[in-house]
């Protein structure tokens, strides 16, 4: 059973700029709920008993959402609105599974998985990136069911238009498994059209295998100078680890650029 999830947010947040250099953008409403809660339903929903974020000293606020307690307890004692009650429990039924720690410099999402070592337990576990919203069908749980089936690590997959490969981690298919399932045989960080080895790219849901920390220990910094967790990931499969390629359910949606965040708004208050 998977049941820790690590959630990376202590990136720049470029693309958002100017909003981002006074806001953390996992916390912008999409119809009216935060980014972050949405991803931390799908991990409740799907089983996940602990989550692990990885902050910086700049993203504090994002603690802070979960950790206002005195502020509530102030203004539900004075309003007792029933609503404020309500989302104030919610917050603590999050706060109870949320660890927090810290990455101050974003050297990569690698470096941001390598901060989690020292409290992930199990043999597997799961990361999710928080711009990479799924709604109508539950992906973790979906590639849980494929890591249970096939003992294997897992990654959310979906086939991207060739012209915009060099955004993502495209893989190499080793074996098809069937018409959902790939056995990979090689992932490639953000390749140029010419150098892609196909239009299948890598989503932000990952089941993870405790080895991939020895690897990043070692792990240079690649594209763009920054430690890739797909770097990490390339070097286990090319020693025989197992990772398989799911074509999840459900609905991709990308909040990481405004125009992805405005569709994304308009997408989920039609559901
Ligand atoms: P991105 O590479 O998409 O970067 O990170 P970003 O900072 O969020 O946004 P842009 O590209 O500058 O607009 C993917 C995920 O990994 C986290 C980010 O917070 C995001 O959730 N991340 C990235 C880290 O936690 N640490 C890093 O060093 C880099």
């Amino acid at each position: 059973m998977i049941k820790q999830a690590i959630i990376p947010l202590a990136g720049l947040g470029t693309r958002l700029l100017p909003l981002t250099s006074v806001f953390a953008k996992e916390l912008l409403p999409i119809n009216g709920k935060p980014g972050i809660e949405y991803i931390l339903d799908e991990c409740i929903e799907a089983g996940v008993k602990e989550i692990i974020f990885i902050i910086s000293k700049k993203k504090k606020m994002i603690k802070k959402y979960f950790y206002n307690d005195k502020f509530y307890k102030r203004i539900i004692k004075q309003k007792k609105d029933p609503r404020i009650i309500k989302e104030y429990r919610k917050l603590l039924k999050y706060k109870k599974m949320i660890k927090f720690v810290y990455q101050n410099k974003p050297l990569g999402t690698g470096d941001a998985v390598l901060k989690t070592k020292k409290y992930i337990k199990d043999k597997f576990f799961l990361m999710l990136l928080p711009d990479d919203l799924i709604v109508k069908k539950n992906c973790t749980k979906s590639m849980i069911k494929i890591h249970k089936r096939y003992s294997s690590s897992v990654m959310a997959s979906m086939n991207v238009d060739k012209k915009t490969v060099s955004r993502w981690g495209i893989y190499k298919i080793n074996k098809i498994i069937n018409k959902n399932n790939f056995l990979i045989k090689d992932v490639i960080e953000k390749p140029s059209v010419k150098n892609a080895p196909s239009n299948k790219a890598v989503i932000g849901r990952y089941i993870l295998p405790q080895s991939i920390f020895s690897k990043l220990k070692k792990q240079k910094a690649g594209k763009g100078g920054e430690i890739h967790i797909t770097d990490a990931i390339q070097s286990l499969i090319k020693e025989n680890n197992k990772f398989i390629a799911h074509n999840f359910p459900g609905k991709y949606l990308d909040c990481g650029s405004m125009n992805g965040y405005i569709k994304s708004t308009i997408e989920i208050s039609k559901l």
